[in-house]
């Protein structure tokens, strides 16, 4: 009798249980640090816990450990099932998977510690970098492999998204980060001045636009279909949005530098390209949304389909705020407040982690070979744990944020400031503590996302011993362009 050929799930379960805990250590870190900056006892007198030494493991943590794994999984999981064929490469795909965990952990043992190169979302020293070059260049390998072997002609656009991501993450990180080691803890960037910041913000900008939009979009244009269970709403206008969205987003970093001794030209072609940025980005977001016209009355049932909802509107709410604040006039009042900070976490706990949450809900019990969740009403109590505390965020961060920068402005008849910088920070304080409390409530909402996933997986644990066969079914002469992705 000839083999059935199956899915490799294992690999997505691993990532899928890595996400779960990074997602959980990440956001208590953010949780931690909100603390510290409303209550500064919460430094314990102890220079590893400070601040300034825990931020860089928050932002680390949600975006590269948690979102990371995240994207890995489901890519592995999309890909395989786009492809009607089994993973490529199944050795490398185990390696990807230890590699990246042992370079989160290296990253998030050596920040705090002060072994850093100070470049935002690009701290780890060198030799963490190249671990990271030599299992993103093995992750790429396998996703192309596994494309390369695919059963269907047609490429399905989330696997464009994720292929954008793989390859521009790998060039951004290789070209911001060559450096040059001076020990095995420092090294030194090859760039310097404003040079070195144009770089960095070209990464840090385009790590916005290919970790955290680009390969989250992969993931939406996959797990939306399959929520609604009907077909994207535009196939073709998915293919324009992709093109519009990796050409333009390249151009936009300087919106990063705005007033700074980069020159003036720069900054308005950074200001250009962000406001023409919001067209693919709304492309995308009514893609997505409207692909649930006529299944509307499934967010009364499926919370994983109602996280999805949530997630495409903060993706259209924090792309036309950020259009907004690259403009120059805008970006003069919110640079440097809290206003940057609000928009930072609609974009990413309103967008980024909600498609994620929707998306680990649609594919948790298939890769674990169950029929749904353990528990609906726990998946019901996270959305609205996690709605509930976005909300308080961004509100407190907005309010803080334009009152920040008005205060910074206000001048007196004679020129002089009218306030010290002490007191913006004693208005702003009440709202750094319900930040706190929005950050605690989505950190519960993680919480019940563990308990109800361990949970699933628990039931699962006799069949999880033997690999689920999970056959891969044929694909249809005419499946060009896949409507509805095959399980
Ligand atoms: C059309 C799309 C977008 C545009 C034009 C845009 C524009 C901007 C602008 C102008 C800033 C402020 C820069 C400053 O004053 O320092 C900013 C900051 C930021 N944005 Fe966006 N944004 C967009 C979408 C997003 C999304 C979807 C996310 C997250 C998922 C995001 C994450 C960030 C982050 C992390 C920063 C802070 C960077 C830093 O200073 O550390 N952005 N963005
Ligand atoms: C429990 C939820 C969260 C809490 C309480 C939290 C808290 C914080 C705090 C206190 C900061 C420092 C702000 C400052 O420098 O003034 C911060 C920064 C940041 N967080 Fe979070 N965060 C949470 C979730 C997330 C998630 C899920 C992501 C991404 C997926 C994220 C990405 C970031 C980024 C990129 C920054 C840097 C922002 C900037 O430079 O402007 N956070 N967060």
């Amino acid at each position: 009798m000839p083999k059935t050929e199956t899915y490799d799930d294992q690999i997505v379960r691993l990532f899928l249980l890595a996400a779960a805990v990074w997602g959980i250590i990440g956001m208590t870190i953010g949780c931690w640090i909100a603390a510290e900056l409303a209550w500064p006892v919460f430094n314990l007198g102890i220079p590893w816990l400070s601040f300034s030494r825990l931020r860089p493991d928050h932002t680390f943590g949600v975006i590269f450990a948690f979102g990371g794994s995240a994207l890995m999984g489901t890519c592995y999981y999309v890909v395989q099932r786009t492809g009607h064929t089994r993973l490529a490469l199944g050795r490398l795909a185990r390696f990807t998977f230890w590699g990246w965990q042992l370079a989160c952990v290296l990253a998030m043992l050596t920040m705090p510690l002060g072994i850093t190169q100070s470049k935002e979302y690009a701290e780890p020293e060198w030799f963490i970098d190249i671990l990271v070059a030599i299992v993103w260049v093995s992750f790429g390998t396998v996703f192309f492999a596994t494309l390369a072997r695919r059963r269907i002609r047609h490429i399905y656009v989330a696997n464009w998204y994720y292929g954008a991501f793989i390859i521009a993450v790998g060039l951004l990180h290789v070209v911001n980060n060559i450096a040059l080691p001076v020990s095995l803890w420092k090294s030194y960037p090859v760039y310097s001045g404003v040079v070195d910041a144009m770089v960095q913000w070209w990464y840090g900008h385009n790590a916005v636009a290919f970790f955290l939009t680009a390969g989250f979009l992969g993931m939406m244009y996959y797990f939306v279909p399959r929520q609604a269970q009907q077909p994207l709403w535009s196939y073709r206008f998915s293919i324009v949005n992709f093109w519009a969205l990796i050409s333009v987003y390249m151009w936009a970093g300087s919106h990063h530098l705005m007033y700074t001794a980069l020159p003036d030209w720069v900054q308005s072609v950074g200001m250009a390209f962000s406001l023409i940025l919001l067209m693919p980005s709304w492309g995308s977001a009514a893609n997505g949304l409207l692909t649930f016209n006529g299944s509307w009355h499934r967010l009364k049932t499926d919370p994983a389909a109602k996280f999805m909802v949530l997630a495409l509107v903060f993706y259209a709410a924090s792309t036309f705020e950020g259009s907004m604040m690259a403009i120059k006039t805008v970006n003069s009042l919110s640079h440097y407040t809290d206003w940057t900070v609000a928009h930072v976490h609609s974009g990413s706990i309103g967008w980024v982690a909600m498609i994620t949450i929707g998306s680990l809900y649609a594919m948790a019990p298939r890769a674990l070979g169950r029929p749904a969740m353990h528990s609906v009403r726990a998946m019901e109590l996270h959305f609205w744990l996690h709605t509930a505390g976005l909300l308080l965020y961004v509100v407190a961060m907005w309010t803080a944020g334009v009152t920040e920068g008005l205060m910074w402005r206000a001048t007196n008849a004679d020129g002089s400031l009218t306030y010290a910088f002490i007191d913006s920070l004693i208005a702003i304080k009440p709202w750094y503590a319900v930040r706190w409390l929005g950050g605690v409530l989505v950190l519960s909402g993680m919480v019940v996302m563990a308990w109800n996933l361990w949970h699933t997986a628990a039931q699962a644990r006799a069949r999880l011993i033997t690999p689920i066969p999970v056959p891969i079914p044929e694909p249809e002469a005419h499946q060009v362009p896949a409507p509805l992705p095959v399980y």
